[in-house]
């Protein structure tokens, strides 16, 4: 059997958590947007949330890398030098974006002095323990990277519609 798929399309494996991450990752945003004041219900549930869809979006993302390595993916539509070679630096830096922003999320609510509790599931998540000279820093990372990926996300999404509207390839039909 080959190691490589014979068809143009993502695996429905691939499929699946790439939209499943894009919704884990707007969910994280749009609770950060709406949380309300410090100190409200209103913003412990929505930092609850942002935790939770968080910390999914590393897991499904370890699940998909694992994938990526195992399948592999298919060729990539044909196109101008250039543009190849920034879908490529565009799609590492989600994937790096992926798996460093949820940690350093985690890191910095260890640094704190407390654990990513996670409800339903139980977990309580503690890669460190409290160091109260990193967390500033593990904050300001945090901040710098999501506030900085709302354009690259954006970036992405914008490039994948125009490849559809205006090129007519089969770039964005191959992963729906
Ligand atoms: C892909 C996942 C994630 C994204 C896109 C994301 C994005 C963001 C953004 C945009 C902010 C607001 C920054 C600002 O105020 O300008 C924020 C704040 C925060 N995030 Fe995340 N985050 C993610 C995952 C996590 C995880 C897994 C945790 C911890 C378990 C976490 C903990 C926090 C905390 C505690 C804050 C508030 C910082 C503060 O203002 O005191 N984040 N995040
Ligand atoms: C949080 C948001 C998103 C993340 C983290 C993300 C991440 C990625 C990554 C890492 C890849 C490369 C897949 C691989 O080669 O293994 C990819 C491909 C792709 N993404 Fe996204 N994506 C996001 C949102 C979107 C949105 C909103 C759209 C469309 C409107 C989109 C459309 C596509 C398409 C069409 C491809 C295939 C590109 C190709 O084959 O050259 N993505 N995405």
């Amino acid at each position: 059997m080959p190691a490589t798929p014979a068809t143009d399309r993502y695996s429905k494996p691939a499929i699946f958590l790439h939209w499943a991450i894009f919704l884990l990752v707007a969910l994280a945003y749009v609770a950060i947007e709406v949380r309300g004041p410090k100190g409200s219900d209103s913003r412990a549930f929505w930092n609850t949330i942002h935790f939770c869809s968080g910390s999914l979006v590393l897991a499904l993302a370890s699940l998909r890398l694992l994938w990526r390595l195992w399948h592999g993916v298919p060729a990539e539509v044909e196109s101008t030098r250039i543009l190849v070679f920034l879908a490529r630096v565009v799609h590492l830096a989600l994937y790096l974006f992926i798996f460093t922003q949820p940690l350093l999320g985690i890191l910095m609510v260890n640094a704190g002095g407390n654990p990513v509790s996670l409800p339903i599931v139980g977990l309580d998540i503690r890669l460190i323990g409290a160091d109260p000279v990193a967390r500033p820093l593990l904050k300001a990372m945090h901040k710098f990277t999501g506030n900085l990926f709302y354009w690259v996300i954006g970036l992405h999404a914008l490039a994948a519609i125009g490849r559809h509207v205006l090129l007519r390839d089969r770039t964005l039909r191959r992963m729906l």
